[in-house]
């Protein structure tokens, strides 16, 4: 089994029957789901409801079965559990390398408890230091915002697919996702894309986790929030 799937489904004992919960995405959170999923076709979870964070993650929870709900219908969400690109000691983090920044942060945001599973390679001593900072943007001013990122200090590269085209987000947006050497003060870099328009959100999730379940190959633990 790899370190994703250990974390995975390591998260599966805090998810407790008729709880609303929120479904990552990527490779990590896919295991999670999974779980769920099994958990619930073999009666030992009951009445879980899912509010997933991508089309993706949506897909995969139909394809189990599972009860989708929206904001449109419930006002609470009891755990989000989601995977992330790089994990600093205080459980700051880069998350969006999936592209689907802006829905996980909505469903962490209006989650009581955020745990995140990760395999132990994108723990990191200071953000920005492995992977690139995905920012989303709209389409309209792409370039403005590209020229206010590059004086941030970054260098951003717009994302694409394979075949070239520039990729939309599940919210019609656009990413860029920005290399930093490293990012010295996260909250004030997060303050400042948040009140520029054109910046629809940034993968830099601040004071929203206070767990993470990370495994390697041999073991799997938890980090608390210091
Ligand atoms: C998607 C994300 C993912 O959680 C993040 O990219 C980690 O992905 P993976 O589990 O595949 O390594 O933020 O937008």
């Amino acid at each position: 089994m790899d370190a994703k799937q250990r974390a995975g489904e390591a998260a599966l004992q805090h998810v407790k029957d008729g709880m609303i919960v929120g479904l990552g995405t990527g490779s990590t959170a896919k295991y999670f789901i999974e779980a769920v999923g099994v958990a619930l076709r073999n009666g030992k979870l009951r009445d879980i409801r899912a509010v997933p964070t991508s089309v993706n993650s949506e897909k995969l929870a139909n394809e189990f079965g599972m009860t989708v709900v929206t904001f449109a219908q419930t006002t609470r969400i009891d755990l989000t559990v989601d995977g992330a690109d790089e994990i600093a000691p205080d459980l700051t983090l880069i998350k969006g390398l999936g592209g689907a920044l802006l829905r996980e942060k909505l469903v962490a945001q209006n989650s009581a408890k955020l745990i995140i599973i990760a395999d132990a390679q994108k723990l990191v001593t200071k953000l920005g230091t492995k992977s690139p900072l995905p920012v989303e943007v709209t389409p309209f001013g792409h370039e403005a915002s590209e020229r206010f990122l590059r004086d941030l200090g970054c260098i951003p590269t717009l994302r694409r697919q394979k075949d070239g085209s520039i990729l939309i987000t599940d919210n019609g947006n656009y990413i860029f996702d920005c290399k930093f050497t490293e990012i010295p003060d996260p909250r004030d870099l997060n303050l400042e894309l948040a009140t520029r328009a054109g910046i629809v959100e940034s993968g830099l999730f601040i004071d929203l986790t206070s767990m993470a379940i990370i495994a390697d190959n041999a073991t799997v633990w938890t980090i608390a929030k210091p």
